[in-house]
């Protein structure tokens, strides 16, 4: 199949939670492909920002491509510095230079089983400023912490090269 969107302007009920809209559905060939699309949301999700902090669950098994998704999401917005994963650290922050929003936090919850070391880093704080933007891989993990309105990017291995990245949004 094409790289490419399809279901882009449908929107499905999740077939699992009843509360969330899948918006689309993007098949990639290659990690730049990726890239392109993290770029492309990242504007987007800035556009129609309503003055609320935005919040992406990155979903996915291991190599999905979630720090792709975050490193190519965070150049779109400005941020020059390499990105690499917080494994260790958890939680790493960078200054944006765009309006409406002044931080990207990237945090890992691999190494977490639950939201208590995040609570410790005073992860609500972060989440409830609206001049933030957060992505968070493993979410799954800290479910409990994420804020009713938040974006799901669910990555789905394919083959070597391609993934199905899937966009969420939680229904407000
Ligand atoms: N279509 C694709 N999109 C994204 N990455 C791809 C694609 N095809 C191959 N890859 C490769 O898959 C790997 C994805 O690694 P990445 O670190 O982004 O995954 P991750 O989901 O963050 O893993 P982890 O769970 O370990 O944090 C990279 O080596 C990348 O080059
Ligand atoms: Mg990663």
């Amino acid at each position: 199949m094409e790289a490419g969107f399809f279901d882009s302007k449908i929107s499905l009920k999740h077939p699992h939670k009843n509360d969330m809209i899948t918006r689309m559905t993007y098949l990639s060939h290659s990690p730049e492909d990726t890239q392109r699309f993290a770029k492309e949301q990242a504007l987007e999700l800035t556009r129609i920002g309503n003055g609320e902090p935005i919040v992406v669950a990155l979903e996915g098994e291991l190599g999905a491509g979630k720090t792709t998704f975050t490193q190519a999401f965070a150049e779109a917005l400005g941020v020059h510095e390499h990105l690499k994963s917080p494994t260790f650290v958890l939680l790493k922050h960078y200054e944006l230079r765009i309006t409406n929003y002044e931080f990207l936090y990237h945090i890992d919850c691999y190494r977490l089983k639950d939201s208590q070391d995040l609570k410790v880093l005073g992860i609500e704080e972060i989440l409830g400023n609206s001049k933030n933007i957060v992505l968070i891989e493993w979410a799954e993990r800290v479910a409990d912490i994420l804020p009713k309105n938040h974006w799901v990017i669910h990555i789905d291995h394919i083959s070597e090269q391609e993934r199905n990245i899937t966009v969420t949004k939680s229904d407000d």
